[in-house]
């Protein structure tokens, strides 16, 4: 932790140290921002200064590097992630990230080469997605209670169809064949639901796994097999759902859900649903974690770079504040970490702002006071 990198010394592109102050706080945690491209940069400054904010009150302080990489950067210099800026990125405790990807950025590139490289190389194999409802947002369907629609989504993040495993053959002919095989480790499977059985412990002691074992009948029995023994193991009371069924719940039922645990691309779709459900892309939050903490966690809005709106002052920067909470939760900071999603819910059920500006100055004075007013 800290360090001594003075402002500036690194090559673009690579993480710079912005270190401008010396702080006495007790605790100090290194920080990665990459904003990234279109809306990232307007959000993850909104976002960073909600965690500037609330840092002294709980005696740490934030060493905040800067990374370049994204859509821009690549289109500027051919890197997407050059190994240099991997290792830099290795020595944070967590990273801030906005959003990658622009129009003119091939369908793959960023995606592959920048995002699901560094949830690969560093490990995160948890993507923690809450669904939670807030006064002052609609639900896709008005008809749930506020407290009818509080789940989490745990997704596993290194393995499935993400994998890369697959390919074609006979390119450009009739028989062109292309294949995509869902990679399901015994041991993949397992951290991951060992950590929602966890986290159904320090909630409700409800996990439901979310998965197709009628049709996907190999991965479905391991990845059955293994909530069973962990819930069991771990005394929490495990259901199950296939997954289109799960999505009628959402809509329909949510209650039933709590924590629930899936694979990779089943959780990328409901977590996008999930969203829909309690506001929009627009709210949603995300951790890819390394609970073994082996490495740093990355912490993300869900709604991408939003090109239409960059630059315009009008993204919401909920989503990036509420990512930047699961950052302070993950770091220990779980005070800290609670006035962020305090302080999101209090401006929210005062109206929602219409602009990045107006968030930040609400969102800032609702923390002046520790997040409620
Ligand atoms: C997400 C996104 C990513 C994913 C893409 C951009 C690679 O949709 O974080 O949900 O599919 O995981
Ligand atoms: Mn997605």
């Amino acid at each position: 932790m800290g360090g001594d990198v003075a402002a500036g010394e690194a090559a673009p592109g690579e993480v710079a140290a912005e270190g401008k102050h010396v702080s006495h706080a007790s605790r100090t945690h290194v920080i990665t921002h990459l904003p990234g491209d279109g809306v990232g940069p307007e959000v993850t400054e909104v976002a960073r200064a909600c965690v500037d904010a609330v840092a002294p009150r709980h005696d740490f302080h934030v060493d905040w590097r800067s990374c370049s990489l994204g859509g821009k950067h690549y289109l500027a210099t051919g890197e997407v992630l050059p190994d240099a800026a991997l290792e830099e990125l290795r020595r944070s405790d967590a990273v801030l990230l906005g959003a990658v990807g622009t129009p003119d950025v091939p369908p793959g590139v960023l995606e592959r080469g920048l995002l699901l490289r560094l949830r690969f190389e560093l490990d995160l194999y948890v993507n923690l997605r809450p669904s939670k409802l807030r006064a002052g947002v609609g639900s896709a369907v008005g008809k749930h209670e506020l407290s009818d629609l509080d789940f989490v989504i745990v997704r596993e993040n290194t393995e499935g169809l993400y994998a890369g495993a697959g390919g074609t053959v006979h390119r450009g002919t009739e028989f062109e064949t292309a294949t995509e095989e869902s990679l399901n480790t015994w041991a993949g499977v397992r951290r991951c639901v060992r950590y929602a059985s966890q986290l159904a412990q320090a909630r409700s002691g409800r996990l439901t796994l979310v998965h197709k074992t009628n049709v996907l009948t190999h991965a479905g029995d391991l990845w059955a097999r293994i909530a069973r023994d962990v819930a069991a193991e771990d005394g929490v009371e495990l259901s199950y759902a296939h997954v289109d069924a799960a999505c009628l719940w959402m809509v329909d039922d949510p209650r039933r859900f709590d924590v629930i645990v899936t694979d990779n691309l089943f959780g990328d779709i409901i977590s996008d649903l999930g969203a829909a459900l309690t506001g929009g892309l627009g709210y949603a939050a995300s951790g890819n974690l390394n609970p073994d903490r082996t490495g740093p966690s990355i912490f993300e809005p869900v709604h991408g770079s939003a090109p239409d709106i960059a630059g315009q002052g009008l993204a919401n920067p909920a989503g990036a504040v509420l990512s930047a909470s699961l950052m302070l939760a993950h770091l220990g900071e779980d005070a800290a970490a609670a006035e962020l999603d305090a302080a999101v819910s209090s401006v929210l059920a005062a109206g929602e702002p219409g602009t990045t500006g107006e968030w930040e100055k609400e969102l800032l004075g609702q923390l002046a006071n520790g997040g409620t007013s």
